[in-house]
């Protein structure tokens, strides 16, 4: 089976082919394009919706076409078109989405509305062999929520953030700090340069095996140490001690829910991190370790396909169409799509 996904929610128009064959399980990226916007978006500091669907509508014929050659294949080769239809920004999920659509109308391929949440849940079963259930804590600029994912479209939140995402809370600390936009890579990157050790910041709502999230407090803290900043080097150890606060916060978080699930009697197979944030490397490390106390396994998936892509959505159509779960061309692009109204 060929599936063509195509993503456009946020500030990256990606376009992606994916081939998976059931009966042997085997399964490949055969082109995987993105027009990342960050250039138009870096001005201000954050995306801009309306600069983002202008941007989509600029490029998504380009990069379909692109992913198309990449792969060596034309329409008439694909089996699914499948597209993020929610949630995000809704001037360019209605980009992609109709782009699909139109595609499915004018030749016949069936169409598979994807949820990007989801997508980014089930990605690591694109490259990693990895059974239902398992837990999940998705870490990216819109998102933050731990879930255990019993199957294809069977999501149980165990833990939300009740504010910002972290993604959202790395990217606002770097504005603070004066790094510029998108801020976890710069931030991770300064990190390595500074003593994560030389500011004491809160830990929100990490007391009583609570698996839920909280970031405004965290950011309001570094806002107000940023004050006590003299030096280049001073930011720089703000940054890094706001990362190893993010990183012990997300790892008492999966500790909560690796003991939760048991105890509930979930037996998860393993422990996932997926979204923009799991492309860090100090948090990978963190919460390997978490998973190696609690002999449980841990996965994330390449750092390319942490950060928004098409492949997921190309890989979510796949595992939907195995399941015969087809889209109705009249399906409308959410701005909301939580994952427990699948
Ligand atoms: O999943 P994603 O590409 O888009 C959304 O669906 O939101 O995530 C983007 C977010 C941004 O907030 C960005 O700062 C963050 O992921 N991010 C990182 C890293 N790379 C991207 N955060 C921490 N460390 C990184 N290396
Ligand atoms: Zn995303």
């Amino acid at each position: 089976m060929y599936v063509l996904g195509i993503e456009s929610s946020c500030d990256e128009t990606a376009a992606a082919v994916v081939t998976a064959d059931q009966a042997t399980g085997s399964r490949a990226i055969l082109a995987n394009t993105i027009y990342s916007q960050t250039e138009e978006h870096r001005p201000f500091g954050g995306v801009v919706p309306e600069i983002a669907a202008r941007a989509h509508l600029e490029k998504i014929d380009i990069v379909v076409g692109k992913a198309l050659e990449d792969a060596n294949l034309d329409l008439s080769q694909i089996d699914v078109v499948a597209a993020t239809c929610g949630p995000g920004l809704i001037g360019g999920v209605i980009v992609g989405a109709t782009f699909a659509k139109t595609i499915s109308m004018s030749t016949g391929i069936p169409f598979i509305a994807i949820n990007h949440i989801a997508a980014h849940a089930l990605s690591i079963r694109l490259t990693e062999d990895v059974n239902f259930p398992y837990l999940l804590l998705l870490a990216s600029g819109g998102h933050c929520q731990l879930c255990l994912v019993r199957n294809v479209d069977n999501f149980e939140v165990i833990g939300k953030t009740i504010d910002d995402s972290v993604g959202e809370s790395f990217d606002k600390v770097a504005k603070l700090l004066g790094y510029g936009y998108p801020g976890g890579p710069i931030i991770e990157k300064m990190s390595e340069e500074g003593d994560d050790a030389s500011f004491q910041l809160p830990r929100p709502l990490c007391q009583r095996g609570s698996c839920d999230f909280s970031f405004s407090g965290l950011k309001t803290a570094v806002r107000i140490a940023t004050e006590k900043c003299r030096t280049e080097q001073d930011k720089i150890n703000l940054g890094a001690s706001f990362q190893r606060t993010v990183t012990g916060v997300l790892s008492y978080k999966m500790e909560q829910a690796i003991i939760f699930s048991r105890r509930s009697g979930a037996n998860p197979t393993a422990a996932v991190i997926a979204g923009g944030v799991a492309a860090n490397r100090p948090i990978r490390i963190a919460l390997q370790s978490v998973c190696d106390r609690h002999e449980l396994r841990f996965c994330a998936p390449p750092t390319a396909i942490c950060t928004d892509n098409g492949a997921m959505i190309a890989w979510m159509g796949v595992e939907k169409a195995r399941i015969q779960q087809f889209s109705n061309i009249r399906f409308r692009p959410r701005p909301r799509w939580p994952l427990d109204e699948l």
